[in-house]
Formats: C-alpha cells, structure tokens, sequence
C-alpha cells in the first residue's frame, strides 16, 4: 500500500459493516476475534492491533475482554476516524489509542506489547519478513501474536477459481502460504507456532454471504452503492467464494510466542 491510497472509502466500509457487522472489515466479526484470541487472557493486558479498520476488535478487546490498554493502527485515516467515534461512543476512550500510520516499521518501542492481535490485514503487507520481525520485537518475552490471516493453499497458482478472483485485481493482497508464514515466524523467533485453517467455515459462511447479499441485504447495500457498483461487487463476492470454496484462498489463524528471557 503506497502513501495516500485509500482502498476503504466510507462506501465500501459501509457494504463491509453492512455484510460483517458494525467495526468490521473481515469476516466473522466478533465472534471470529473470540476464536483468534481463544484461552488468551488479556485483562489488564497492553495489546496491539495491526490494520485496526474501524475498530470493532479494538473495542472488544477494550470492553469484553477488559485489556488494561489497546493500541490500533491503520494505515487509512477514515478508517481510523470511524474507529475513535465508535471508541468514544463506547466510552472506552481512556483505555484506547488509535494511530494513523505509515506502512512499514513499527513505531513503537520493544517489549511494548503483552498481546499483538491482527484481524485480516497482514494480507495487505508485502513484507512478511519484516512485519513478522517487527512484531516479534514489540513483544515483550513471553507475549503472544494471535492473528487472522488470508492465506493461501500450496496449489493456488493452479486453481482457475483463484486466477480468475485475482484477475479483478481487488484490493491489494500479498498472499502467502501457511508454511511460509510458519517459516517467516520462525526466522523472526517465535515459538510454539500455530496455524488453524479456516477455509471450510469460510467456504460454508462465504456462500450464505452471497446469498444473503443477493436477497435480504440487496437493499441495504443499495442505500449505499449504485447498482451498477453493486452489480460489480457480487461478481468479485462470487469469485471469492468460488477461489475459497475450491481451497485456493485459505483463511487462517496463526499463534506464536515470543520466548521467555
Ligand atoms: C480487511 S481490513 C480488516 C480490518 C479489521 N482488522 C477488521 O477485521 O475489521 C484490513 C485493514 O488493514 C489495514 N492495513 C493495510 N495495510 C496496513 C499496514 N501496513 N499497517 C496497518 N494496517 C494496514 C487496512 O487499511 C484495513 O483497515
């Protein structure tokens, strides 16, 4: 993602929120947060979250899972102008700080962070390497990275249904396979490493979405959107259903823990 590029205008996180719920900018929603940052206790915790989009994860971390204080960052400035009016709305400002950022480095020290959390945005950073380094280096020893991530199988290359999803060249994916995201982990130093994949709840979840999308929140999206943009949305909503529902695109949780000193 260059500087100044916006690929969540106000109207495209409205279809988004409309389809995953208010805050959310990926599948799930809340109920997807829960299982990423399952038998992970963060009361009292200092936690941040990569690509915070309009803030629904910050908030739950902030309010049902009582951090101590939650850090989000974003690389889009409506996007993190939705997140603090829901923060505030929410009344958790004090425990809360969202970050307009640059890609690239963190900018925050080492050791920051008990808990880094990411939900479905490492996908749009092309360096594995370092953002995995990166995070490894906020983490205090013994802190714990819990992430959502778009992976992608050994074979998608191969998959038409993939091919034919990339060929609408939406939003700006750097994909990689759960062996190179262990891999990359590794290298960086994190141990105890874990991916579970999500391609068949997302198969499953990802046609009920079209359906839904097709019928009942037809006219909601119509509020928003012409229907010519909404036309072409559901041809890129069935291409993705259709590259997920052939195994290409792969939808995974990733653990890892940074040692103890
Ligand atoms: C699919 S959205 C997910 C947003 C949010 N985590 C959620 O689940 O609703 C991906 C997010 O990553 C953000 N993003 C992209 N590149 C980033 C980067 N280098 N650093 C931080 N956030 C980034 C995008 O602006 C967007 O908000």
């Amino acid at each position: 993602m260059t500087d100044n590029e916006i690929h969540y205008p106000d109207e495209f996180a409205d279809r988004l929120e409309i389809l995953w719920g208010e805050g959310f900018l990926s599948p799930g929603g809340v109920a997807e947060v829960e299982a990423v940052l399952k038998g992970i206790d963060l009361a009292n915790k200092l936690v941040l979250d990569i690509g915070c989009g309009t803030g629904g994860a910050v908030l739950a971390i902030a309010r049902e899972h009582g951090a101590g204080h939650v850090t989000g960052i974003d690389v889009e400035p409506q996007l993190i102008d939705r997140a603090q009016r829901r923060i505030s709305d929410a009344g958790v400002a004090d425990r809360v700080d969202l970050q307009l950022v640059e890609p690239g480095p963190l900018n925050f020290q080492n050791d920051a962070f008990d808990v880094v959390f990411s939900k479905d945005s490492i996908v749009h950073i092309p360096d594995k390497d370092e953002i995995f380094r990166e995070i490894f280096r906020v983490l205090r020893p013994g802190g714990v990275v819990a992430a959502s991530d778009w992976l992608v199988s050994e074979s998608a290359d191969a998959s038409p249904e993939w091919v034919r999803f990339c060929e609408y060249g939406y939003l700006s994916f750097a994909v990689a396979t759960a062996h190179e995201t262990e891999t990359v982990m590794s290298h960086a130093g994190f141990e105890q490493i874990s991916t579970v994949d999500r391609n068949a709840w997302y198969a499953a979840t990802i046609a009920q979405e079209v359906e839904q999308l097709e019928g009942p929140l037809r006219a909601r999206v119509l509020e928003v959107v012409d229907k010519n943009v909404y036309e072409d949305w559901m041809d890129v909503r069935r291409a993705l259903r259709d590259a997920v529902g052939a195994g290409a695109l792969r939808p995974t949780h990733v653990r890892g823990y940074k040692p103890d000193r």
